[in-house]
């Protein structure tokens, strides 16, 4: 393992979530998930403006078919992971199914977890209007939150699958009242995911705050992806929404396969990966 003692970006300064939402209109917001140290210091060194520890780490981490079994253990956890190696970025937690949906009270004690085990500095739940009250207490709480409309995947099954949500007048219609009613409620930006590009459009141009897309078209404030999506680490058929910047999981594949290779031949450890014997035995640093 390597020493966790190399120093953050100083000359960075830490973004808020009032600076996030002042980028409306003034500068596109880059969001991308992340689920643990390695890959929060990663991203964060790229200058991402948010991480959202995405409840998707049900699905990327734990391989889950969807989100519902994440619980708020996990969520606090990866949570806790991910902020103890981000500098610069504002960390969003996703508030896991069952976790705000029975009441206002429980989403105010629930988002509390988040933050105070966490060390989150926004949640983000999923609903339009019907949790209008669930965001005003957590906000009145003096926490932070992100809204997320159109295809909600912790409704994967009343949705009957993964699809596109806003198609045809009224359901865009309903879409855009959900995404002022998260706005009046008090969310400082809000995720579109999955809606036409048209829907999204119109819903930017009328709120206040940023919409951060997802499978939404360019019109969005910003845009947010899965980080191992981005870095072309998933196996089989990525979303239409999905662009690879990179072919992770192939070179981790190659990489892994050559040093089985070098065990096997006995070409791993080489003299230059192995302590020298007068010095072994009287404490010497591992790097
Ligand atoms: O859980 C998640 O990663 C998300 C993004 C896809 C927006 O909600």
């Amino acid at each position: 393992m390597y020493a966790n003692t190399e120093p953050p970006f100083p000359e960075r300064v830490k973004l808020t979530c009032p600076a996030v939402r002042a980028r409306k209109g003034a500068e596109r917001l880059v969001m991308v998930t992340a689920y643990d140290f390695t890959m929060a210091r990663l991203v964060d060194a790229a200058g991402v403006d948010m991480i959202l520890v995405g409840d998707s780490l049900g699905m990327v981490i734990q391989g889950q078919p969807n989100t519902l079994p994440v619980s708020m253990n996990d969520m606090v956890y990866h949570t806790r992971c991910v902020q103890r190696g981000v500098a610069h970025a504002l960390v969003v937690a996703d508030m896991p199914f069952m976790s705000y949906q029975v009441s206002a009270e429980q989403a105010v004690a629930q988002a509390g977890r988040l933050v105070q085990e966490g060390g989150a500095e926004a949640v983000k739940l999923e609903g339009g209007a019907e949790y209008g009250e669930h965001i005003r207490r957590i906000v009145s709480a003096g926490i932070p939150v992100v809204g997320h409309v159109g295809l909600m995947p912790q409704s994967v099954h009343a949705l009957g699958g993964f699809k596109m949500q806003g198609r045809g007048d009224d359901a865009g219609a309903r879409i855009l009242q959900d995404a002022r009613a998260v706005q009046e409620a008090g969310a400082f930006c809000v995720v579109l995911e999955s809606v036409p590009p048209d829907v999204a459009a119109s819903v930017s141009a009328d709120l206040r705050i940023p919409t951060i897309g997802i499978g939404a078209g360019a019109s969005c404030d910003g845009q947010v992806l899965v980080g191992q999506d981005l870095l072309g680490m998933g196996r089989g058929r990525a979303p239409k929404f999905v662009k690879a910047y990179a072919s992770l999981g192939a070179e981790a594949i190659s990489a892994i396969e050559a040093f089985a290779r070098d065990v096997r031949s006995g070409a791993f450890p080489g003299l230059e990966h192995t302590f020298r014997a007068n010095r072994a035995t009287s404490g010497e640093s591992n790097f």
